[in-house]
C-alpha cells in the first residue's frame, strides 16, 4: 500500500515536472534585427523564425537606464505589433547593448545594486510599455574578473525581478537571454555558468567574427564550425559551453548573414590564411550576405565551399570574401540539431538576400 502510495507520489511529481518543463522553449530559431541596418521591420518575413530580437536598446550612462533614442522609438515601440502580422506567435526581444555600445558603460552599471536595479526596472518598463516578450543582454564584454562576477549579480537580480513582475502583474513571464562570447570563458576569464544557468533562458553564443581585415592580415574562415589544429570555432565553442556546465538545451548557435573582404598580396593565392593587405570594397571589409551575393554576379567571382572547414569564399583578381552561403548555414543548423542545441540565431535579418539564408536555416531545422 505504502508502495502503491509513494509510486503515485513520484509519478505524479514525474509528471509535473515534465509539465513544468514543457513550459521552456523548444526550439529557438532566431535572427535579430538591426535598426542600423534600416531594413524595414514590416518586411520581415517573420514566418521563418520563432523569435525576433528588435536592436539595440541603449544603456543611458548617466541614468543607467535603458533608452530607445528618439529615432527608433517608433519602430521599436511598433515591432511586435507589425512581426505578429505575418506570424501571430512569433516572440520579440528587446536587445540592449550591442558591439559598437560602451563596455565601460555595462561594467560601471552592474558595479553597484542601486545601478543595476535602475538597468533592471526601466528595462522591465520598456519591454512592457512597448509589447516585448523579453529581454536580451549584449555587453561585449565583460573583461575583468570583477566585471564577470557582476555579470553574475545583474543576471541574478534580472531573473529575481522578471518572476517578481510577473507574480504580481499576472503576465507571462518576460524571456532572458543573453548574446555571450563563443567560448564559456572570455580569453581567461569565466563567465558566471552557475548564475547563466539559472538565469537565462538560453545562450545566443555568437560563432563567428573568428577571422575580419581589421585583425587579421591572412584571409580566414570568419565563423569556421571546424578549424583543425586551433580553438577557433563554432564547434570548439559550443564545447567549452557544454563542458563548462550549460545544458546543450540553453545553447542557441550564431549564425553571421554578412562576411569580410580582404584584398589579396597574390591574386594566385587565394585559400585560407593567404596573405592579405587589408580590407577590401568597405572600409572594414564587412559585407552583408546580398551584397556578397551582388559582388560575385557583377565579377563572375569563383565560389568554393570548404565542408572540413564549414565555410564558403569566394574571390576574383585580389578581392577575397569570407562568408557563410546556404552550405554552410545548412551544415550548421543541421549540428545544431544533431548535438541537442535550442537552436539558431543570425545577425542580422536585413543582410539576407531575397530570404534564402533564412529560408535554407528553417527548412533545415523542419518544423
Ligand atoms: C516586486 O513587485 C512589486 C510590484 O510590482 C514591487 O512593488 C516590488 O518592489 C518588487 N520586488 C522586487 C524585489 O523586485
Ligand atoms: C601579420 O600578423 C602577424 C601576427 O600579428 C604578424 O606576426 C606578422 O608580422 C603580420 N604580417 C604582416 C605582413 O603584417
Ligand atoms: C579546407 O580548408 C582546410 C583548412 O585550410 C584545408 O586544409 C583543406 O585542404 C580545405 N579543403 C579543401 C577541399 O579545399
Amino acid at each position: 500500500m505504502a508502495a502503491k502510495l509513494l509510486g503515485f507520489l513520484f509519478f505524479s511529481f514525474h509528471f509535473l515536472l515534465q509539465l513544468h518543463l514543457s513550459t521552456g522553449q523548444n526550439v529557438v530559431r532566431a535572427a535579430y534585427w538591426s535598426a542600423g541596418s534600416e531594413f524595414p521591420v514590416s518586411d520581415i518575413d517573420s514566418k521563418l523564425f520563432t523569435h525576433l530580437f528588435c536592436a539595440f536598446a541603449d544603456l543611458d550612462s548617466q541614468t543607467n537606464q535603458v533608452a530607445v533614442s528618439s529615432a527608433n522609438q517608433a519602430r521599436f515601440s511598433a515591432f511586435t505589433e507589425t512581426v505578429r502580422q505575418k506570424n501571430p506567435s512569433i516572440e520579440t526581444l528587446l536587445s540592449i547593448g550591442g558591439g559598437s555600445s560602451e563596455a565601460s558603460a555595462f561594467a560601471s552599471m552592474a558595479s553597484q545594486a542601486s545601478t543595476r536595479k535602475s538597468f533592471i526596472d526601466s528595462s522591465i518598463s520598456l519591454a512592457r510599455s512597448y509589447g516585448f516578450h523579453g529581454l536580451d543582454l549584449d555587453w561585449e564584454h565583460p573583461s575583468t574578473v570583477t566585471e564577470m562576477n557582476n555579470l553574475g549579480l545583474l543576471l541574478n537580480e534580472w531573473k529575481a525581478a522578471v518572476d517578481n513582475e510577473s507574480t504580481s502583474s499576472g503576465n507571462t513571464r518576460l524571456l532572458l537571454s543573453a548574446a555571450l562570447f563563443r567560448n564559456s570563458d572570455y580569453f581567461t576569464l569565466k563567465y558566471p555558468i552557475q548564475v547563466i544557468e539559472n538565469s537565462l533562458d538560453w545562450i545566443n553564443v555568437m560563432a563567428y567574427d573568428f577571422y575580419g581585415p581589421r585583425w587579421s592580415n591572412v584571409t580566414g574562415p570568419p565563423a569556421a564550425l571546424y578549424n583543425p589544429g586551433t580553438r577557433v570555432s563554432g564547434d570548439y565553442g559550443i564545447r567549452t559551453w557544454i563542458q563548462a556546465g550549460i545544458p546543450s538545451n540553453k545553447l542557441v548557435l550564431g549564425l553571421p548573414f554578412y562576411g569580410y573582404a580582404w584584398q589579396l598580396v597574390d591574386a594566385n593565392n587565394h585559400g585560407f590564411f593567404a596573405p592579405t593587405n587589408g580590407p577590401a570594397i568597405s572600409a572594414d571589409g564587412d559585407l552583408g550576405y546580398g551584397q556578397i551575393k551582388n559582388f560575385i554576379s557583377q565579377n563572375s567571382a569563383t565560389e568554393v565551399y570548404n565542408a572540413t572547414v564549414v565555410s564558403n569564399y569566394c574571390y576574383s583578381g585580389r578581392t577575397w570574401i569570407g562568408y557563410d552561403d546556404t552550405e554552410s548555414i545548412t551544415a550548421k543548423v543541421s549540428y545544431a540539431k544533431e548535438n541537442g542545441l535550442l537552436g539558431y540565431f543570425a545577425w542580422h535579418v536585413g543582410a539576407d538576400d531575397d530570404w534564402t539564408l533564412s529560408q535554407a536555416a528553417s527548412q533545415t531545422w523542419g518544423s
